[in-house]
């Protein structure tokens, strides 16, 4: 808040001079440095109807592409366009009424209709007696730093996002290093090589959709050409988007499923065949899983990572339901499960 004395006209505190003498030419000093600096500068006279501008600075016209004439007597809001936040305007009117310095940031639109951010800072300019004489107020347009700024946060949001997906894939693959087995180390290998080639896919088919979700169908395909013989797995469906956080534990999931019918299940006969189908309901998919051959099949005597991933995922990760029916003829699975569902993507 400044005071105005009686020997100043608009500073309010005297300006610094090296000699007496100079501080006789102070007012004209203060003049000339108002006009001459790059900030700029308006004052307005509350005392007046709707408070118009009385001074403004080469630096406001050039800033905002007026000239003197078309500013003068006008209010400040002349300024404001459709994009001009309300709040901002209430901070501004709310601030000056209580008598307050004021200082925010708002969206101004230059003559030319082109817009910029206005950081905009005002105070009260009063008389000895505190009677309230003018308003100052100085503008900078702050867009260029508001947008590298905006840009900041983004890239910072998206490295963070990065970072948890690469955090939690990792986390996958570890799972999977751990839980695999194998009778020989090229078994074991291909079992890993397996999971992890799902994750790859999954993984593909969400940053070709910039990681919006991945279609149900387009994995089931990919990972059903994977194992080579595609026309022994019948499947179909609706188009059912998966969560970015789905459509991995679900391409492990199918992964598992495919591998089990070929080392155990229908597929490990040549005649055997497969019938996957799923439906999407309120935001719930339900798949089923149907397997069937002619030659007679036992069930594992101990559930495998396979079946273990199943359960895992399905049931622990991702809240859902799974059943599993062994038959003679091969598996019969029913899953449901959420498709926007948050899963926590690490395997037990
Ligand atoms: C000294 C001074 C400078 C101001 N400069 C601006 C400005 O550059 N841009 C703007 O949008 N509003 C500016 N304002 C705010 C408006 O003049 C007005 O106070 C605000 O829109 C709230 O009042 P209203 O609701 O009557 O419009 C300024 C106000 C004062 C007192």
């Amino acid at each position: 808040m400044m005071k105005l004395h009686e020997d100043a006209s608009l500073h309010g505190d005297a300006p610094v001079a090296a000699q007496a003498g100079m501080m006789n030419d102070r007012r004209e000093l203060a003049l000339v440095a108002v006009e001459r600096t790059r900030m700029p500068m308006v004052v307005t006279d509350p005392r007046q109807p709707d408070a118009p501008i009385v001074l403004a600075n080469q630096a406001f016209l050039d800033l905002t592409g007026y000239s003197s004439e078309e500013v003068l007597g006008r209010n400040c809001r002349f300024l404001q366009g459709p994009g001009t936040s309300a709040d901002d305007v209430d901070k501004i009117r709310h601030g000056l009424a209580e008598g307050n310095d004021v200082e925010v940031e708002l969206l101004n639109y230059r003559k030319d209709g082109s817009s910029f951010v206005n950081q905009l800072a005002i105070s009260p300019v009063l008389a000895d007696d505190g009677t309230l004489l003018y308003y100052f107020g100085s503008q900078k347009d702050v867009t260029e730093r508001r947008r590298a700024q905006l840009l900041e946060d983004t890239e910072r949001r998206l490295l963070m996002e990065v970072d948890h997906r690469a955090m939690n894939a990792m986390a996958l693959v570890q799972s999977i290093v751990r839980l695999s087995r194998g009778d020989t180390p090229e078994a074991y290998a291909a079992s890993i090589q397996g999971r992890v080639d799902a994750l790859a896919c999954a993984h593909r088919l969400l940053a070709k959709r910039s990681w919006t979700g991945a279609q149900l169908g387009e994995l089931v395909s990919v990972l059903v050409a994977s194992r080579g013989d595609t026309a022994r797995v019948r499947h179909d469906g609706p188009d059912v988007l998966l969560g970015p956080r789905l459509a991995q534990p679900i391409a492990l999931v199918l992964n598992e499923l495919m591998e089990n019918a070929l080392t155990h299940g229908a597929l490990s006969d040549t005649e055997g065949t497969v019938s996957l189908q799923w439906r999407c309901d309120n935001g719930r998919a339900s798949l089923e899983w149907r397997e069937w051959t002619s030659k007679a099949l036992s069930a594992p005597k101990r559930p495998g990572f396979g079946i273990g991933t199943i359960k895992g995922v399905i049931s622990r990760q991702l809240d859902g339901s799974v059943k599993l029916d062994w038959t003679d003829r091969g598996l019969h699975v029913d899953l449901a499960f959420d498709t926007e569902g948050s899963a926590t993507q690490v395997l037990d």
